[in-house]
């Protein structure tokens, strides 16, 4: 992802929640994003400014007032700069003064100034977050194009259970890179993403399945999510967290993911199917458990399973993966021919640091023409970005 030369604004608030807010700056700063935090007065007694500016390298807004500050001498140079403004966490009174147009620090002031998206993660009591005055703020917030992510129900700082958490940092990470995708170069299509491997029973115990973890098809989701793409991910069983943001159906079997990909298909600009569909499938699922007494004579039978690429086709770019162990380039240039696609992702499920469960993979795309790309060793992310520029060349 090109987030070089991408400022976030991070905007805190004064929550307990508000020592969170270093990990997600953090996260964007290892990233590869120009983090520049705004602090309210009341944030500041829960968390030291020196920590934000420890973590992102950067001067740390603590006042509007500040002479010595290089953004100071214009007070909406951040709102101007900003890509993509998160507040997290976001108090009821800051979101109140949002709302309501103030201005009367930097952060509101920011906010009001600028034209990039606004993210806000509240956090507070669950009583102030119930409060028909603060549901009417983030109504009218989010009439008006605001995002808001969370909050999570869960222990307060009162002690209480309630919806008042400052939601899940992978989730607010996932929705501000959507926000700063929002216009990205998929802004407005549609794209159909399928991953894991499927699960055909053999009875209400076992099943037949393969070694994909999802974490390739999870990335290409993700990366078109980023630039601005409406994602429906068809999803066979994996450990993965669900990716914020994203249409996410979950799937077992061949025949399930079928029937989804059918659906989604339709309004859809492209089909990626990075799912490790099972091939085959018990003729017949036992109802009971099979006992291991019965196990001296069981045979199974397998017949097929839908092929959904050969049979899913219609006014959309189609997309498959072909892993293989041996004749990697050749296989995949006959897949590509058979299912009638418009590019293949191959790669050698056998060579180092590639394949099922790893981090990492080394692809060769290769077109309708049979035209072969040779990417290098790189993180699943990168290879998500290298298909997507394909795809967006391929739509064109
Ligand atoms: N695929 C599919 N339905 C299946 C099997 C595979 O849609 N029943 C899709 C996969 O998601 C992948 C592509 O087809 O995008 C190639 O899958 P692969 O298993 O490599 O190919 P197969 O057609 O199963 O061929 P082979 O078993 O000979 O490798």
């Amino acid at each position: 992802m090109a987030m070089k030369n991408k400022t976030i604004v991070l905007g805190v608030t004064g929550s307990i929640a508000a020592y969170k807010a270093a990990e997600l700056a953090s996260r964007f700063t290892k990233d590869g994003f120009r983090v520049d935090v705004i602090m309210t007065e009341s944030s500041q007694k829960f968390i030291a400014p020196l920590t934000f500016r420890n973590i992102t390298g950067r001067p740390v807004v603590t006042t509007m007032w500040d002479i010595a500050s290089e953004f100071s001498v214009e007070h909406v140079a951040l709102a101007e700069a900003a890509d993509v403004v998160l507040m997290a966490p976001a108090t009821a009174n800051t979101i109140a003064k949002i709302a309501c147009g103030m201005a009367d620090d930097m952060l509101t002031c920011t906010v009001l100034a600028t034209k990039a998206p606004v993210v806000i993660a509240p956090a507070m009591n669950n009583n102030m977050w119930a409060n028909t005055i603060t549901q009417e703020n983030v109504a009218k917030l989010k009439k008006r194009g605001f995002t808001f992510v969370g909050p999570a129900y869960g222990r307060l700082a009162s002690g209480k259970l309630g919806q008042g958490r400052l939601t899940g940092l992978d989730e607010i990470y996932g929705i501000t890179l959507q926000a700063l995708g929002r216009k990205g170069d998929l802004a407005g299509k549609n794209i159909v993403v399928t991953a894991g491997g499927t699960q055909e029973p053999v009875d209400p115990v076992r099943c037949l399945t393969n070694r994909s973890t999802g974490k390739m098809g999870y990335a290409v989701a993700e990366a078109a999510r980023n630039r601005g793409a409406e994602v429906t991910l068809i999803s066979a069983p994996t450990a993965l967290a669900k990716p914020p943001g994203i249409k996410v159906m979950d799937v077992n079997t061949a025949e399930e993911m079928l029937k989804a990909v059918q659906s989604a298909v339709k309004g859809a600009d492209a089909l990626i199917m990075a799912a490790a569909v099972a091939d085959f499938r018990p003729l017949k699922k036992a109802d009971k458990k099979i006992k291991r007494a019965d196990l001296s004579d069981l045979t199974l039978e397998l017949e097929k399973t839908p092929d959904i690429l050969a049979q899913v086709k219609g006014d959309f770019i189609r997309i498959g993966f072909a892993a293989e162990s041996h004749d990697v380039i050749a296989n995949a240039r006959d897949k590509v021919k058979r299912k009638g696609l418009d590019m293949i992702v191959a790669n050698d499920i056998t060579e180092k640091d590639c394949g099922f469960g790893t981090e990492t993979n080394r692809v060769t795309i290769i077109d309708s023409k049979g035209k072969a790309e040779e990417l290098p060793l790189l993180h699943k992310g990168e290879v998500a970005d290298r298909i997507l520029d394909r795809l967006i060349t391929a739509m064109r």
